[in-house]
């Protein structure tokens, strides 16, 4: 483990705020980062998912006989052998995928006497990324066209695979639910959207803000199913020693998968380490443990051999989560001055037969304008597709396609432009609940967006700009995301050499964590940061949340400064109470530390190093550890950071191709940390929106639920070629609320309003609305 992290860029103390190049970029271009599937153990076994055929009914036999005797093969588990976990996690609905009736086999077949509650909440409710629900042979209940229902392990991968292929399965099949349209609301007790707020929110009477309304707009939005697919696919290797398992796992949570084992082996969480020093990727895809991480312990158990296990990339789609497809009415009134008088946002999201996953696109909608007259309601619908989960701004990047459209279409009605109607609505306070913003710098973003894009050149009406034969379009969006600071916890250690070693869990999912905590810390220390060596990704480290929810910067983060100050504190009482020292018998707050010195504000002339002062007394690191909990002000303030998008599409008039030339994108984030790897974070958030808006897009057979283009030649993304010029903008901000560095958080953000802003655009293009995303060019002609 001594090779992950050592920096090396660094510059003079303070770090923070300034570019500097990632310090785990060297070990990611030379190979030297290790992901999870790239630790050598040895003896491993590999280990693949047989995943089902149909997407409702029971797996009926499994004939494993051709594939338990293929070379290398060491087991084959099925739903018929597969060991009991003491405590799998639970389906919301044990019942069978036709929810309403019996199944052939009746409550007879395994797994039958728990299929009761049909339709209610049932067992331990998912509540987050460590509760989604695995499927894990411990039945023979088919959910969804994908699922895993056995596991072949062998001595090498392709012996593995070969073997897979030859497991014969026969089913009791079902029709399974999968047309949205026809399907049924889940019941209202099921609906609990993450985020404030719980299902619905009413403020005023909408109806009556409607009636007082001089303009209407009431339309229906739509998104579909969508599939993360990180570059790196989701794996795990686990090893037992005795009821103790350690796993390496390619995840946005390691205490989540910790949790997770722990509770399904019923073994303690400190039996259970997680490693991960680098996730290629996860996007919200790997909170938390899915299947393939239970399989794998359990496949390490039974063969009390180590098993690695690496989901192909067709297996991501399915049971490695996803985006809901959403219908979202939104009904907006206001009075010819554009003062909204009513809003009102109804979201209908699909979710699996496994749980109840909201996808909260109504979120955004109650903080994001001031209106007397604000409701918001969120409805389920379940079919036999594989549980959706947090995708990029889970809620906010579905969510404001619909309200930003729709605040477009009113804009349109009201022969108002874009902003105009935006600022005059503009919320000084949170309209939701009624707390004063702990900053907002939505105006200037507003502003500075519209300047760097030239909003100023835009002529209003539909159509009026071209070049030759493609139509010109300029469509502009708000975009937000909640600012999270939660519980971190950290250690700092500074050495007798004067470097210093800081630790807390966390996550290196690719934006920057290794590099911000090194830079965090060496302010706090008075240290260049090329003399911090920062650690993460191990459960024995400190507890810190999961790279999720845009938290880490913003929770971890202050954790680390916290533990760096503490460390310091400790190194200038050493050096002020000792006779030796040049500090000696000095206050502690005239004390000063930089570049690894200490020295007196009052009289810069006395000083020393920080190895000289640890090396007279006794010659040990001096350490400190922080365990941070979010401050008051969290209760007090709302925190959100905000920006403003602006977009040009140019779409060929005969052909309806759309392009994106350039997308503009102002944002209030709190403190950068760093304004490098910020922008990356923004521009690759961006690019996903650019694809939200044009191309992405998951397809299931409506008669067998079957993902039908599972893989990146089927599902579009970008390429370089689809994306044209980004320029990102963080408007200055200074939040003494949101947390004691001042951070709120970008990784979310910078998706939240591009597509709207590309809708938006084409509408500017070409007088046509697409409600439905992606806006492809059979829509538009
Ligand atoms: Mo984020 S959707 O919580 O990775």
């Amino acid at each position: 483990m001594s090779d992950v992290t050592r920096p090396t860029t660094g510059r003079p103390a303070p770090s923070v705020g300034t570019p500097i190049n990632r310090v785990d970029g060297r070990l990611k271009v030379t190979g030297g980062a290790r992901y999870a599937a790239e630790f050598a153990v040895p003896n491993v076994a590999y280990a693949v998912m047989v995943t089902s055929t149909i997407a409702s009914g029971r797996v009926r036999t499994m004939d494993a006989t051709d594939a338990a005797r293929a070379p290398g093969v060491l087991a084959v588990l099925t739903p018929e052998n597969a060991p009991k976990l003491p405590n799998p996690p639970r389906p919301r609905t044990q019942a069978s995928p036709a929810v309403g009736g019996p199944t052939q086999g009746g409550g007879q077949q395994p797994g039958g006497e728990q299929r009761q509650g049909a339709g209610r909440s049932q067992g331990t409710p998912p509540s987050g990324p460590a509760m989604r629900v695995p499927t894990l042979m411990q039945d023979d209940l088919v959910y969804y066209n994908g699922q895993p229902i056995g596991l072949v392990i062998a001595d090498t991968f392709e012996h593995a695979m070969a073997a897979a292929a030859l497991v014969k399965v026969t089913y009791a099949e079902e029709r399974p639910v999968l047309d949205i349209e026809s399907t049924p609301l889940a019941p209202a007790n099921a609906v609990r959207p993450v985020g404030a707020g719980g299902k619905a929110t009413k403020h005023g009477d909408v109806e009556r803000g409607l009636a007082e309304a001089e303009v209407k707009v009431e339309q229906t939005y739509t998104t579909p199913l969508e599939n993360h697919n990180p570059l790196e696919p989701h794996n795990t290797m686990a090893m037992w020693d005795g009821d103790k398992v350690t796993l390496y796992d390619s995840t946005q949570g390691i205490f989540s998968v910790r949790s997770g084992i722990a509770r399904a082996f019923a073994i303690p969480p400190e039996n259970v380490r997680v490693v991960s020093y680098f996730t290629g990727g996860g996007f919200g895809s790997k909170g938390g443990p899915w299947s393939h991480v239970y399989l794998a312990a359990m496949a390490a158990k039974h063969l009390s051999r180590p098993v690695k296990l690496v989901v192909t990339r067709r297996q991501m789609f399915g049971p490695t989560g996803g985006r809901a497809a959403t219908s979202q009415r939104v009904t907006l009134g206001a009075k010819k001055d554009g003062t909204l008088t009513a809003v009102r946002h109804h979201t209908v999201a699909t979710t699996s037969m496994l749980e109840d996953f909201v996808e909260s696109c109504g979120v955004a909608t109650r903080m994001l304008y001031e209106s007397p007259n604000i409701e918001t309601d969120h409805d389920l619908k379940r079919l036999n597709v594989g549980s959706p989960t947090f995708m990029r701004a889970p809620g906010e990047a579905t969510g404001t396609f619909a309200l930003e459209s729709a605040m477009d279409e009113l804009a349109v009605a009201l022969r108002m432009d874009p902003i105009e109607l935006r600022l005059k609505n503009y919320a000084e306070k949170d309209p939701d609940s009624g707390k004063p913003w702990s900053s907002k710098s939505l105006r200037e973003c507003y502003r500075a967006g519209a300047e760097k894009f030239g909003w100023s050149k835009r002529t209003p009406a539909p159509r009026s700009m071209s070049d030759g034969r493609w139509l010109i379009g300029y469509g502009m969006a708000t975009a937000t995301y909640p600012a999270r600071q939660q519980a971190a916890s950290c250690t700092a250690r500074i050495l007798p050499d004067g470097r210093a070693l800081v630790r807390a869990g966390s996550q290196e999912i690719g934006c920057g964590t290794y590099t911000v905590m090194s830079q965090i810390a060496a302010d706090a220390l008075g240290l260049p940061v090329d003399r911090v060596r920062f650690e993460l990704g191990d459960t024995d480290m400190p507890p810190t949340p999961g790279s999720v929810g845009s938290a880490t910067a913003s929770s971890t983060g202050p954790a680390v400064n916290a533990a760096a100050l503490a460390a310091r504190q400790k190194l200038v009482q050493l050096a002020v109470a000792d006779a030796a020292s040049p500090l000696h018998g000095a206050r502690e707050d005239d004390v000063r530390t930089a570049d690894g010195k200490l020295s007196l504000g009052s009289d810069p002339s006395k000083s020393e190093t920080f190895e000289a002062l640890i090396a007279r007394n006794g010659g040990q690191p001096v350490e400190a550890r922080v365990d941070l909990k979010p401050g008051p002000d969290q209760q007090a303030y709302s925190m959100h950071s905000f920006g403003a998008v602006f977009s040009e599409v140019r779409v060929d008039r005969d052909l309806g191709l759309i392009r994106v030339p350039r997308v503009v994108g102002a944002y209030g984030g709190g403190k950068i940390l760093n304004v490098k790897t910020a922008t990356s974070q923004m521009i690759s958030g961006i690019v996903w929106g650019i694809s939200q808006a044009l191309l992405e897009e998951t397809h299931i057979d409506p008669r067998t639920g079957r993902y039908v283009n599972a893989d990146l030649a089927e599902y579009h993304v970008p390429v370089n070629a689809d994306i044209g010029s980004i320029d990102v903008t963080f408007v200055e901000e200074n939040d003494p609320h949101v947390n004691p560095i001042g951070v709120k958080g970008v990784g979310e953000i910078p998706i939240v309003g591009v597509a709207a802003s590309i809708g938006n655009a084409i509408y500017h293009a070409t007088g046509k609305r697409v409600r439905d995303l992606p806006i492809t060019l059979d829509k538009l002609l």
